[in-house]
């Protein structure tokens, strides 16, 4: 059952777009104008994401070479609408709180799973080893724990935390419970670029509430979600200084795409995306995020004069739904020795593959299911058994032209680099290493990725989590 309206493909990006699909999108016809979104926007202020601290485990000589945390999900009232209360599953209570880790330093996580059903952690971007990696099989009952372990031997990237159980992953996505997890490493560190209180986390997401200021959720709403939570926050306004800052942007929406354009257009600096720091900045007047992506930009806000009001909006909004994201009011001057060098970080080298696939992302609309080469997810089937220190090269076919619905493929354990889309080489804003992509009905891309130390089961999905829902997932197991 197809209860989507039907979705125009539409317009090939212009230049202008530096990250990334090379289309957006755009919509037959809306909700109906319906659509809430009535709260005034940028009535409150932007809520930084709150960066946890880890237990300690000893000091001085006795400290430990590693962090522990302890992750709660739980049920939890918040105000997300003023005068309000939402129930959420959060992490901890919190919306989106943040670890910071440095590369070498592993993470040790205990996750306790107090709601009412299965929970499953996985750090989206990890490269950890398969029991750790919250395959649907190790789902964490209610009331149980588990322990996590993260090695921290990739290079710096912004990840993040969310459920991968086998039915509740969407749900659960989206009342709440994602965390980020921002990896550095001595690399990023010694580039200039902005730091501290200038490097700032931004969780993006959709969301519907009922009069109440309850969460409404449905599988396939995706086009009737008309409120923007950044950091939790409807449209915030976020107080800057005059001077630059590195945004650093995760879009947790279950399936929605942003289309991010600053002002009337003004210029964004793209530094990264879902692997951490692209071979060289880009300049970018549009930036595609969609679920589970991440991209990065430096924005200059010493160009504004004091007093001025910059709104982030949604190109791909849809009609009848406001377009404003949040809100950058420049309050004050600040001094300012962070640059963007000309190069940041080349992508390692991948090797030569030796093993081609192939993955046809469709709709069956008999079914209703989304499937990956004709197959709804079976966890009982592994799909491909990579071997270990080999490269391959996955071509993503995207056949639904005939109900225009986008997929984004998304691969657990090792990041990927572009080859093509359709034969053209990528865009300078997906030229670094990626673990998740978008292809447009009708469209094709490449992409080579090694396998590397771990061995086991993981996953591969669209992560539009209806899709993954519905069947689109498959399982390879990597072998030595
Ligand atoms: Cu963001 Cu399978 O995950
Ligand atoms: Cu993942
Ligand atoms: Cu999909």
């Amino acid at each position: 059952m197809l209860t989507r309206r039907q979705l125009i493909k539409a317009s090939a990006a212009t230049g202008a777009v530096a990250a990334v699909s090379g289309a957006g999108i755009a919509l037959a016809d809306g909700p109906g104008g319906a659509a809430g979104a009535a709260e005034e926007p940028f009535a409150l202020p932007l809520q930084q994401a709150r960066v946890l601290r880890p237990l300690t485990a000893g000091r001085g000589r006795h400290a430990a070479a590693y962090d522990v945390y302890r992750l709660t999900t739980q049920e939890t009232d918040v105000t997300v609408l003023p005068g309000t209360t939402t129930r959420m599953r959060l992490f901890n209570g919190e919306v989106a709180p943040v670890i910071r880790a440095t590369r070498g330093r592993p993470v040790i996580i205990e996750q306790t799973n107090a709601l009412g059903v299965p929970f499953s952690m996985h750090l989206h971007g990890g490269h950890v080893t398969a029991r750790h990696d919250g395959h649907p099989d190790n789902e964490v009952l209610p009331g149980a724990s588990r322990v996590f372990s993260y090695p921290n031997q990739q290079r710096a990237s912004s990840m993040w935390l969310h459920d991968h159980s086998h039915h509740a992953h969407s749900e659960n996505v989206y009342y709440g419970a994602v965390a980020g997890y921002l990896l550095t490493d001595e690399f990023e560190e010694k580039l200039p670029l902005p730091k501290g209180r200038y490097d700032v986390p931004l969780y993006l997401r959709d969301a519907k509430f009922a009069a109440d200021g309850s969460l409404v959720y449905a599988m396939d709403g995706f086009m009737d979600r008309p409120t923007v939570l950044v950091n939790g926050r409807p449209r915030p306004y976020f107080e800057v200084a005059a001077r630059k800052y590195r945004i650093r942007l995760t879009n947790t929406s279950n399936e929605r795409a942003f289309l991010l354009q600053l002002g009337e257009g003004d210029e964004m600096t793209h530094i990264a995306s879902d692997g951490g720091l692209l071979p060289a900045p880009v300049s970018a007047r549009m930036l595609e995020i969609w679920p589970a992506e991440r991209q990065e930009v430096v924005i200059d806000f010493s160009r504004y004069p004091v007093g001025s009001k910059i709104v982030l909006s949604n190109k791909l909004a849809f009609p009848g739904e406001a377009p404003e994201v949040m809100r950058f009011d420049v309050v004050r001057t600040a001094p300012d020795h962070s640059r963007v060098p000309d190069r940041l970080r080349p992508v390692p080298d991948l090797g030569t593959p030796t093993v081609e696939r192939s993955f046809v992302m469709s709709f069956d609309a008999a079914s209703g299911q989304h499937l990956i080469n004709g197959k709804p997810f079976d966890p009982q089937r592994v799909d491909l058994t990579p071997r270990l220190g080999t490269t391959e090269i996955w071509t993503v076919h995207n056949t639904d032209t005939r109900f225009g619905i986008p997929h984004s493929m998304h691969v657990h354990l090792e990041h990927f680099q572009i080859v093509d889309r359709d034969g053209q080489a990528p865009g300078p804003g997906e030229a670094g290493l990626k673990d998740t992509v978008t292809v447009m009905p009708g469209k094709s891309v490449r992409f080579k990725l090694k396998f590397t130390d771990y061995t086991g089961k993981f996953m591969y999905h669209c992560h539009l989590l209806g899709h993954m829902t519905m069947g689109m997932m498959g399982q390879m197991e990597v072998v030595d």
